[in-house]
């Protein structure tokens, strides 16, 4: 049977290998709930069931196991070492068990068991546990209620408003299960850039229901709120967070939401920033704003993410610079209820930047880490990009603020500063495609952010292995010609569209394709010319003392490694320093020659990935096989099209010739 795609990782296909399906089910003969069956209790056994049932090939029983020998068993258990979510799987006398402190712990390892199976593993003798790093694993989706996406590539909404609450569309639940079995635990359900109707009665029933979907699956349901609310359904003249009447009707707003959904999460808010209002329209800060939503939410369970993403229009400055002297001087003025979101690096989403210098630099809040799962600079749904090695770079970058080893990581995970509340977020790619992301890689980088958010440990390579397997295939040969597809396809993007720490250079508006050329905008920070900063000396830009200083943000050690453009790392040279088009680099290259290397040698790279692409043919369904095939030609050509593109346009400054090795004789 084709396969289109939908079922994600959650196969379930009967496990091919006679041996090993035997082994599997001498211990998985039935399963056994123990205890007070809660709604989630009963979803993870019906999660176990069904996975088992495919994996197996035969009816796998919810019940008692006669003679008791093979079961599963299911049970909530006082655990201390595993926190609140943690899991864990052990072989007994008369079987598995899994068990964990809540029912939601008892979930994760349910799926954990199944990635066990699927991934071709033996059951037998069992022990493992695991419990996430990361309080708050988010995935934010910026759907309006119209049904479109911000920059969403995968179709429309699959929230369809209109329907809401009445019809529930089946696929709600498979999403709730797609992100349970990666250990993802709230969602934002609208985009940053909020639309006030979300906040009404009518809309709060249609969340309601939702969550009502989500909730035996973990999850929890946030909103994104605009922060002009007030004025515009609560008929009041200000949204002034200091105004008391602004401050009351949120508190009434929150209890009205808490009294329809009862675990609702909280709010994410994105004030002052891309012309979306917030607390400085009054003359108030950042702080202000969140600390009156936190109080609005006094003793419900929930929290206030505020985004650290604001910049103005402003030709001087250094957008580098401004979520910085935003927000690192409100540290410590912060709720207890309030955690900042701050993007992985400084700019916006870019395939490569430097972490965001906030990180390390507000020991006193707990800062949420935001990644975009959606492609909006990295080829939207047409380019093979695995964002594993993105997320883990940024993860792994050391801030230095406490000394060497202070990574984002541990900032993220409240480890470093000492938070008990910490959270990850990331923009999701998902839509109303069959194949819910567009490309089918995309499925890989929803999986990998989950992965990632619950263990920011694991490797990126491991995690597409594990996804690679139970998407695509285990056969050994064909692991060996994809998985590295997945593990160099973000480098090779890099190399043809921004190499060397080039930065948003691409189409204006559309975020696709290249425009370095781009002079004019409605804003300065919004052309090309204002981050190469090309001209007949050289490229990139100065963020050195002698330029805008960003470097001067970062904690000296984080400093070091690129303030000196002969030793700084040639992937973040243009980032940091205008460089001469002669300068010999630690390559051996000078800058031209290296520059132009990059882009020939990553876009015939994407014919490599092509050939690695069809060696794997045989083992792979064809239909996924053929689309991502496709998809892979049309990369090429845009690589071509980034590659000449980039390379004419700063050969105009350069005034240098293409290095022959690059350009074989026709
Ligand atoms: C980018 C993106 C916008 C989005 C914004 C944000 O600028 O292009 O569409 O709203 O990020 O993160 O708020």
């Amino acid at each position: 049977r084709a396969d289109d795609g939908y079922r994600l990782w959650l196969k379930y296909d009967e496990l091919p290998e006679a041996g090993l399906r035997k082994a599997w089910q001498a211990q998985a003969r039935g399963i056994v709930v123990e205890g007070n069956a809660t709604p989630t209790l009963q979803t993870a056994a019906h999660e176990l069931q069904l996975g088992l049932q495919g994996l197996l090939g035969r009816p796998v029983p919810v019940g008692a196991v006669p003679g008791g020998k093979g079961s599963i068993r299911l049970r909530v258990a006082p655990d201390p070492a595993l926190g609140r979510e943690g899991y864990r799987i052990t072989s007994q006398k008369n079987g598995l068990e899994i068990t964990g402190p809540t029912d939601a712990a008892v979930l994760y390892g349910c799926f954990a068991l199944l990635r066990q199976a699927q991934t071709g593993q033996l059951p037998d003798k069992l022990s493992l546990s695991s419990q996430p790093r990361i309080q708050y694993r988010l995935l934010n989706h910026w759907d309006n209620p119209n049904g479109t996406v911000e920059r969403g590539y995968a179709g429309s909404s699959i929230w369809k408003w209109l329907e809401l609450p009445e019809r529930l569309d089946p696929r709600y639940q498979d999403y709730a299960r797609a992100n349970a079995s990666i250990g993802i635990n709230g969602v934002v359900l609208n985009n940053v850039n909020a639309s006030a109707r979300y906040l009404t009665a009518e809309y709060l029933q249609k969340v309601a229901a939702l969550a009502g979907v989500m909730r035996p699956y973990g999850i929890r349901v946030y909103l994104s709120v605009f922060w002009a609310a007030p004025k515009v359904i609560g008929g009041l003249p200000t949204s002034d967070p200091l105004d008391p009447k602004v401050a009351q009707w949120w508190k009434v707003k929150t209890d009205e939401i808490y009294k329809t959904i009862p675990d609702f999460g909280g709010f994410l808010v994105k004030a002052n920033s891309e012309g979306e209002p917030g607390p400085q329209d009054y003359g108030r800060n950042h702080a202000d704003g969140a600390n009156m939503l936190a109080t609005a939410l006094g003793s419900h369970d929930g929290v206030v993410m505020w985004r650290a993403f604001v910049y103005k229009a402003n030709s001087k400055g250094d957008r580098f610079k401004e979520a910085f002297e935003e927000f690192q001087p409100l540290d410590g003025k912060f709720s207890p209820k309030v955690l900042v979101q701050v993007k992985n690096g400084p700019i916006d989403f870019q395939s490569r930047e430097p972490f965001h210098p906030l990180f390390g630099a507000m020991p006193r809040t707990p800062l949420v880490l935001e990644v975009q799962l959606t492609q909006e600079y990295l080829g939207f749904a047409t380019h093979l990009v695995y964002l594993g090695p993105l997320i883990k770079e940024c993860l792994e970058a050391d801030t230095h603020s406490q000394g060497p080893g202070s990574t984002v990581a541990k900032v993220v995970d409240g480890t470093l500063e000492k938070h008990s509340v910490s959270g990850i977020a990331g923009v999701a790619n998902i839509g109303s495609d069959r194949n819910w992301t567009g490309h089918l890689v995309g499925q890989a980088n929803w999986y990998a952010y989950g992965r990632l958010a619950w263990d920011h440990t694991l490797s990126s390579a491991a995690i597409a292995e594990e996804w690679t397997k139970m998407t695509l295939t285990r056969e050994s040969q064909a692991l060996a010609s994809l998985l590295p597809v997945l593990n160099q396809s973000r480098d090779i993007y890099v190399r043809y569209t921004t190499p060397l720490g080039l930065h948003h250079i691409m189409g204006q508006s559309i975020h696709y394709g290249p425009e370095p050329w781009l002079e004019k905008s409605a804003r300065p920070d919004w052309t090309s010319v204002y981050y190469h900063k090309a001209d007949a000396e050289g490229l990139g830009f100065d963020r050195t003392a002698r330029g805008s200083n960003a470097l001067s943000l970062y904690a000296p050690g984080a400093r070091q490694v690129w303030s000196n453009p002969a030793t700084c790392p040639p992937d973040y040279l243009l980032w940091f320093h205008h460089v001469g088009w002669g300068q010999q680099l630690s390559t051996g290259r000078t800058l031209w020659d290296e520059l132009t290397t990059r882009y020939y040698t990553g876009a015939d790279s994407v014919l490599w990935m092509q050939r690695q692409w069809e060696q794997a043919k045989p083992a792979v369904d064809p239909e996924l096989h053929a689309d991502v095939a496709a998809r892979l030609r049309i990369q090429h050509r845009e690589a071509l099209w980034w590659r000449d593109a980039c390379v004419l346009y700063f050969q105009t400054y350069a005034k240098r010739p293409i290095p022959p090795t690059l350009t074989p004789p026709t």
